[in-house]
């Protein structure tokens, strides 16, 4: 059938990975690589979203961080495979090409702009956030119709909620009924990193090379003060507070509080595998992306988990509803009270969250760079700079493809579709690895390696049901509750992925299955589980959009078809 028409994979190297064809520049070593994956990984995440997840879920976050790397460590080592075996450009995508075939792979192509362009959105509300509070703290106040997004600012309108947002629709000018309001900081931000990922990959690389240098240092100044504080401070009763029947608890809120985080916490991942986008750039691919993605996601972790410790420690969970610059406010006055640290974190977070930018808005051209050469995009979107040598078309699009929605989107909105469109392109990236044929091992390359999980498999999940009855009593009972319309909304997710865990042990004892990619293949599942069916229904239309262009436009012009 035409539509899951597959790339082979001699092809796809002969056209980027053999180094002659691609015209970037090949630059970048595993240490670059390391590099690019912590400036993707440490940023909004943690210097943002996190404040919430602990006040969801307490010190028992840390959990949820484990969890998700585990999910996210199974998903590279599929990502390492498909680099090693396919080291071009495009990500995702390109494995998806050679082993579901071109719809699945313009699926996962166009799930890929969440990642990428959507999650900078995020990334740069963020930034705008602390950049703003770091400029105050210099007595310079921008207004708070020039610092907030409309949608944020119309939301805190209409449900009365008292704060920056609400002075930003209640001081903004009016032309024609149209309030002015707009994230300023947010949008200049965009405009900065879309020249530098234009000017070109070295200059960029440098720069983000060093604000990974500066903001590793913050971090661990954070980890080393916080955590003497709280020994100095003898604080440690932070990290088992009270329950709501009173009992001391490192999970006051159960693990159900735990799970509410899982968007915020995921999104503090996503970004190793942007370090496959780079092949076309990296000196020995097959050998040095999957290091880079498992070092930046190992090296990641550690600094999570230690973050999320000292965060815990240092004031009770309950003080961070609301609060968006955790790192910042631990150490204020009525918590640590360390005013220069106060002061170093905010400079940090505008540091990490730039690196993100970049690397995020690195990956987006080349990802579309990709699907053009495959005549899935525009050609346009190949063209290389003659001087810079970088896509520069799909560069500049990229830049307003985030700096548009900038103007009338929210970050509530953009976390969960980025969560959810990144979950959903490594489910299939697993499954991918599922599906393609195993191979020899060869010296200086990457090779996934093969456990049967015919046996393994089914008893992993016997160990998971008996710990749930153990430990999360209720959890079945409340899974199968369809009562009402609510529960049921609720539970469908949790149903499916019953059903699809099912079918995988079927498979893996007929066909054999890889182990570590069925995992990830499942701990993402899971993971998609915690989404509201809100967010599927948003994904959905995404979907179909990219349906209709791909029929539209890509199937007639995909160079299979003009080919064959
Ligand atoms: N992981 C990236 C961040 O936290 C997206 O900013």
């Amino acid at each position: 059938m035409k539509l899951f028409r597959r790339k082979p994979i001699a092809t796809i190297l002969k056209e980027g990975g053999d180094g002659e064809h691609s015209g970037l520049n090949k630059v970048l070593t595993v240490k670059d690589l390391t590099f690019f994956g912590i400036a993707a990984i440490l940023g909004a995440g943690s210097f943002s979203s996190l404040g919430s997840a602990v006040f969801n879920g307490g010190p028992g976050v840390v959990f949820l961080f484990v969890i998700v790397a585990v999910a996210c460590a199974f998903t590279a080592f599929c990502y390492s495979e498909f680099a090693s075996r396919i080291p071009v450009a495009g990500s995702a995508y390109t494995y998806a090409y050679s082993s579901f075939g071109e719809l699945f792979a313009w699926i996962i192509g166009w799930a890929l702009i969440m990642e990428y362009s959507i999650g900078n959105i995020y990334v740069a509300y963020s930034w705008s956030d602390y950049f703003t509070s770091l400029l105050s703290q210099c007595g310079i106040n921008v207004p708070a119709y020039l610092s907030t997004s409309y949608m944020e600012a119309s939301k805190a309108f209409q449900g009365n909620v008292e704060g920056e947002a609400l002075t930003a629709w209640t001081t903004a000018s009016e032309i024609g009924g149209l309030k002015i309001i707009l994230d300023l900081p947010a949008l200049l931000i965009n405009l900065v990193i879309t020249y530098l990922v234009y000017k070109g990959v070295k200059e960029s690389k440098n720069f983000s090379n060093l604000m990974v240098w500066i903001k590793m240092f913050v971090v661990g100044l954070i980890i080393i003060v916080g955590g003497f504080l709280i020994f100095k401070n003898d604080l440690f009763a932070n990290w088992t507070p009270d329950n709501s029947v009173g009992i001391p608890s490192f999970m006051p809120n159960g693990f159900g509080g735990v799970m509410m985080a899982v968007s915020g916490v995921f999104f503090a991942y996503i970004g190793f595998d942007a370090v496959s986008v780079m092949a076309e750039e990296s000196k020995n691919p097959q050998r040095d992306l999957p290091r880079g993605m498992i070092y930046s996601l190992v090296i990641c972790t550690i600094v999570y988990i230690l973050l999320t410790l000292v965060l815990t420690g240092a004031a009770n969970y309950k003080a961070f509803e609301g609060i968006g610059d955790p790192l910042a406010f631990i150490f204020e006055k009525e918590n640590l009270d360390l005013p220069w640290m106060h002061f170093l974190v905010a400079i940090c977070a505008v540091v990490a969250m730039t690196s993100v930018m970049l690397v995020f808005q690195m990956g987006q051209p080349r990802i579309w760079m990709t699907m053009s050469r495959d005549g899935l995009m525009p050609k346009r979107f190949s063209t290389i700079h003659p001087k810079y040598k970088t896509p520069s078309y799909a560069t500049l699009i990229t830049g307003l493809v985030v700096g548009i929605p900038i103007i009338f989107t929210d970050k509530t909105f953009v976390l969960d579709f980025t969560s959810i469109g990144t979950l959903f392109a490594f489910v299939l990236v697993c499954g991918g690895v599922l599906l393609i044929p195993r191979r020899e091992k060869e010296a200086g390359k990457f090779h996934l390696p093969y456990i049967n999980s015919k046996f393994i498999f089914p008893v992993l999940i016997a160990i998971s049901i008996f710990l749930i009855y153990t430990f999360v009593p209720g959890f079945f009972s409340d899974t199968f509750d369809f009562s009402s319309s609510e529960t049921r909304a609720k539970n469908i997710p949790m149903v499916v992925f019953f059903v699809l865990v099912l079918v995988m042990m079927v498979l893996s004892l007929v066909k054999n299955l890889s182990l570590i990619p069925l995992l990830g293949l499942i701990s993402c599942c899971y993971l998609l589980t915690g989404m509201a069916v809100s967010n599927w229904m948003w994904f959905g239309v995404w979907l179909v959009i990219g349906l209709v262009i791909y029929f539209a436009f890509s199937y007639k012009n995909s160079k299979l078809n003009t080919e064959n």
